[in-house]
């Protein structure tokens, strides 16, 4: 059960730590790859692979089906109740109504009646989550559900070369906890924002996602160099302490250039990107159960998150994993 002492300060000091104990992740099944997209587009696989590093997307579910799913195997993997949980947030810049909010609906379907809400800060939201989960146990919190989930194909014009090529759906969900051992720690983290580049990626109400996409890449590969450097920096850390870096999956060409710039190598890289597309809030939390799966976790490992989307916002976050 929730415990009776969640919204309790809890005294600072001594050991305490973040842990995320178990993570869950699911894509929907109807799959659009590069050629589905070339039955009524001028583009080409080799155009979009090479451009974005894009083979497929997937299609189809809602955010909170697709939330529900991820936090289920999120919450079984913990080894946790629904009972159990503090507070569920919810990233995700495409809710299944305008009001009210996502979370509420998947706590429910998780049978949470704790607090739940929504987070927007577009492809950057799921590590905001993760800052704001820090903060709630630290406030006196035990486990707080931090989930990215998109149905980006409910603002996506799949005739439009610029968007319809890149956006996609999915969901990952983590339970992160106390650490009262401290071993495993929030390091260092940085979130921000610059409101003067609102337009260059954006949706109006009932319409579809808007880009100028050369200024996007230009703009995303400057806040990740600028976002990680602040990290490292307030953790006292360079590239080399950093055992897996997972980003987030917008274009394999962003990640290049901002890697190049920060020393970063791409076989420290997490990425699920190639089958996945952009899946906003979503994709930094798949590529970590991607990598987590894959055994590319150890304890004591640092993991640096690093996201940036429309605001324009950008996050990063040096985790030290805790089992
Ligand atoms: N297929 C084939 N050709 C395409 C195309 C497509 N889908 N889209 C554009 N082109 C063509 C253009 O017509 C143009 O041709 P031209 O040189 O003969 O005039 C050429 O490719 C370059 O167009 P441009 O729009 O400058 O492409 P680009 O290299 O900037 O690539 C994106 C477009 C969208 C792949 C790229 O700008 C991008 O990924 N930006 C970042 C977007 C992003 O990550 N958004 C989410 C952030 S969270």
């Amino acid at each position: 059960m929730a415990t009776d002492t969640a919204n309790a300060p809890r005294p600072m000091g001594g050991p305490w730590g973040l842990k995320i104990t178990g993570v869950g992740a699911v894509l929907p099944e109807k799959v659009l790859t590069n050629k589905d997209l070339t039955a009524w587009m001028d583009t080409s696989d080799e155009w979009i692979r090479e451009r974005t590093g894009i083979a497929e997307r997937r299609i189809g579910g809602s955010t909170s089906g697709l939330s529900t799913e991820a936090a289920q195997i999120a919450l079984a993997n913990a080894g946790l109740d629904p009972g159990d949980i503090d507070q569920v947030i919810l990233a995700t810049t495409s809710p299944d109504h305008i009001c009210p909010g996502t979370a509420p609906a998947v706590a429910r379907e998780l049978g949470i009646l704790a607090g739940a809400f929504d987070l927007q800060a577009a492809c950057s939201g799921w590590v905001y989550g993760l800052v704001m989960a820090n903060g709630l146990l630290l406030q006196g919190m035990d486990r707080v559900l931090v989930i990215g989930a998109e149905s980006l194909d409910r603002i996506t014009d799949y005739h439009d070369r610029g968007t319809g090529i890149l956006f996609g759906n999915g969901a990952g969900a983590a339970v992160v906890e106390r650490d009262e051992t401290g071993a495993g720690q929030l390091l260092s983290w940085d979130l921000g924002s610059n409101g003067n580049y609102v337009h260059i990626l954006y949706a109006d109400h009932g319409d579809v996602l808007q880009m100028d996409g050369r200024e996007v890449f230009r703009q995303a590969v400057k806040v990740m160099q600028r976002s990680a450097t602040a990290s490292l920096d307030k953790a006292g850390m360079t590239a080399d302490d950093i055992d897996l870096i997972v980003p987030h999956q917008a274009n394999i060409r962003i990640v290049e250039a901002a890697w190049k710039k920060l020393g970063f190598s791409m076989d420290k890289t997490a990425m699920v990107l190639e089958r996945t597309g952009n899946t906003s809030a979503a994709s930094i939390p798949l590529a970590l159960d991607d990598a987590l799966r894959a055994g590319r976790v150890n304890p004591g490992d640092n993991l640096l998150f690093l996201g940036f989307g429309a605001g324009m916002t950008w996050a990063s976050a040096i985790v030290r994993w805790a089992e």
